[in-house]
């Protein structure tokens, strides 16, 4: 009998397994497929003060091993989420779940911080510093650590519950953005967000995103995931939750040998919506044939010396 479950900033998870932000709603939409319980958690969509209509069509450019997104950060506005995503979320889900938040100014990400930290239904803040896809915030807080850092302080100054930074891999230094984030009193670091990309359609010599460019995910970004998860484990000794590009029960023990607590599925959720309940159920078996006993036992274990 092996053990899958993981502590992760003093939750106890049945399974490291989380739907990553953007790829699974406010988790409720999901719950007519498969059980949403059997999950460690969900991280819900990216929520900003104001609704947001987002970005114009097309907005999907697919790929060879992933897609190109350009969303914009869609959502109702963090009113709304609290008012009705979060109630129809408690009806099918019965487990803390991780409240991802976008903003456009340091006082934006504090205060939805402050109104979801005091959510029954959250147990984790991640804080999104990371998204490609808007002209201002977003990525231009997580692309360098003093500003990174002045997002992490604000909102764990307004926050009581456990605080995770959402990183860009569009950066040269990730590890030094991830010391920051973690000295301003981050209590954890998700990485990595989608990798800036584009495609060009041929018959109209245009960019085939109306925004020009998008964030890259999918399989094919695994690789640079395992990389840059693995540099941030070597620079901090807080939890990671590592994505990008986890596709089987195997990504998810590798990731964890690179030094994530938990693993979040993104992309393989919009290729196969029951792709987290296959991992899960395939990881017992996956732990067994590389004598894993317990799940937890091999965080960093990649990292000898
Ligand atoms: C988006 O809404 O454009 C995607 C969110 C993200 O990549 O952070």
């Amino acid at each position: 009998m092996v053990d899958t479950s993981v502590a992760l900033a003093g939750l106890r998870l049945d399974n490291p397994v989380i739907p990553a932000s953007g790829t699974f709603g406010f988790g409720h939409e999901f719950a007519e497929l498969y059980d949403l319980d059997v999950l460690g958690s969900i991280s819900l969509k990216g929520t900003t003060r104001e609704p947001r209509f987002g970005n114009p069509l097309p907005r999907i450019a697919e790929c060879e091993g992933g897609l190109i997104n350009s969303v914009g950060l869609q959502n109702p506005g963090v009113r709304a989420v609290i008012d009705e995503e979060l109630p129809k979320l408690a009806r099918v889900f019965h487990k803390p779940a991780i409240a991802n938040i976008s903003g456009f100014s340091v006082d934006e990400y504090a205060e939805c911080a402050a109104l979801l930290d005091a959510r029954p239904e959250i147990g984790i803040l991640e804080i999104n510093v990371s998204c490609p896809n808007v002209h201002a915030g977003g990525m231009a807080f997580g692309t360098c650590p003093e500003n990174a850092a002045a997002v992490a302080r604000a909102v764990k100054a307004a926050a009581k519950k456990p605080v995770f930074i959402k990183l860009s891999p569009n950066v040269t230094d990730i590890a030094a953005i991830a010391a920051a984030c973690v000295d301003a009193g981050a209590d954890g670091i998700s990485l990595i967000n989608t990798l800036l990309g584009m495609r060009i359609d041929l018959k109209r010599r245009a960019p085939v995103i109306a925004n020009r460019m998008g964030g890259f995910s999918g399989r094919a970004i695994l690789p640079v995931a395992l990389r840059m998860v693995w540099q941030v484990y070597e620079a901090v000794d807080v939890p990671i939750m590592g994505l990008g590009g986890v596709a089987t029960a195997e990504d998810v023990i590798e990731m964890m040998l690179a030094g994530a607590t938990a693993v979040q599925v993104g992309a393989e959720n919009l290729v196969n919506p029951w792709a987290c309940p296959e991992i899960i159920a395939a990881l017992p078996r996956a732990m067994e044939q590389y004598g894993i006993t317990r799940l937890e036992d091999i965080i960093g274990g990649a990292h000898h010396g």
